[in-house]
């Protein structure tokens, strides 16, 4: 990644700490902390798609959600195009949020079943520009059916006559609608048949070069971001664990945590598969509320030492390649 791409998105020391009310039976215990998110840094370059990884619960979501402002950021810095969005007020952040669209896992769920698709991917149109007319507003919505595959004639049916992956393409027609210039996709392809995943992902790949977006795209598992990444950022329980283009990261990976993932991922060799060294992750994920002191892998972390429990590690390396681990240089 060359440095003299622009900087669409730069996000600094982002937390998310929600407030937990407390099991204990004292009426004025203090509420308990859950870091979703705590500490994480991004910069996303124009045109660029950032891959974010993490088992469930690493607070990916959260983290995307905060981004665009659907959850309130605790601490920490969401700069766009140079503005810090947490300190917008309302007017600004709203003109801002036209340029930052999200997709999210469940299209079925996240599509209004009492409306027609023509008016679910026309809402934001109308929302941001009234003053457009019907036929204007139509031929915009016609124009972004075809762009993500889908045929004119169905405008006027609802949601439930659609398959998983055509309600996802109708999530990415409204989101495309207002020529954002991010999309955050979380986990659009988790609940969609394997054989539609790829067609889903190929789609947002083709669009994305195409309008020259950038494009955050989450998910589980490490190979649905391989063949769409430019750079992967890995997430274990609220904070960023290594950073890398997606080539480099995929070749060496470095922090104990992205090795195990990575063992997870089936290659296609089988000669590389059987003599491939299995880093099996143990145990759960521990909670946000309560999270290891020092490192928050060193749980479940193989190369645990005693010095991991005491400090914290710090993302060392540059946007090309970064860690966060005590124990290991880059
Ligand atoms: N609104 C909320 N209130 C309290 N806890 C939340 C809320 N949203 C998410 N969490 C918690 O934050 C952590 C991260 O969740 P999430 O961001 O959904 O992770 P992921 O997307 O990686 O699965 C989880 O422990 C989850 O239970
Ligand atoms: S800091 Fe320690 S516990 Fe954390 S990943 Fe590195 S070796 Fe493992
Ligand atoms: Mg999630």
């Amino acid at each position: 990644m060359s440095t003299d791409k622009k900087v669409l998105l730069d996000v600094k020391d982002l937390k998310v700490h929600f407030s937990i009310a407390s099991k204990s039976a004292w009426p004025f215990s203090k509420p308990s902390k859950l870091k979703a998110v705590d500490g994480v840094d991004i910069r996303l370059f124009e045109g660029e798609t950032l891959g974010v990884v993490g088992e469930s619960g690493c607070g990916k979501s959260t983290f995307a959600r905060a981004i665009i402002g659907l959850v309130e950021a605790t601490d920490g810095e969401v700069v766009w195009l140079g503005q810090d969005v947490t300190k917008m007020r309302d007017v600004q952040r709203r003109e801002t949020r036209k340029d930052m669209q999200m997709i999210f896992q469940d299209p079925l769920a996240s599509l209004n079943p009492r409306m027609t698709i023509g008016d679910i991917i026309a809402e934001p149109l109308k929302t941001f520009y009234p003053e457009l007319s019907k036929t204007e507003v139509k031929d915009r919505v016609k124009e972004m059916m075809a762009k993500v595959g889908l045929l004119p004639n169905v405008i006027n049916r609802y949601p439930h006559e659609f398959s998983g992956g055509q309600c996802q393409r109708i999530g990415i027609a409204r989101a495309l609608i207002l020529n954002p210039k991010m999309i955050i996709c979380d986990e659009p392809v988790s609940a969609l048949d394997v054989s539609i995943q790829a067609q889903v992902v190929n789609l947002l790949k083709e669009i994305q070069q195409e309008l020259g977006l950038s494009l955050v795209f989450i998910a589980h598992d490490l190979s649905v971001v391989k063949h769409i990444s430019d750079r992967v950022l890995v997430m274990y329980l609220g904070n960023a664990v290594e950073m890398g283009e997606a080539e480099e990261l995929f070749a060496d990976p470095k922090h104990p945590y992205t090795r195990a993932l990575m063992s997870a991922v089936p290659i296609p060799d089988p000669k590389i598969e059987r003599g491939k060294q299995i880093e099996m992750l143990e145990g759960d994920l521990p909670s946000p509320i309560n999270p290891p002191s020092g490192c928050v892998f060193r749980t479940r972390c193989p190369q645990a030492t005693a010095e991991c429990a005491q400090q914290r590690p710090t993302i060392k390396g540059t946007d090309v390649h970064s860690v966060s681990c005590l124990h290991v240089e880059v």
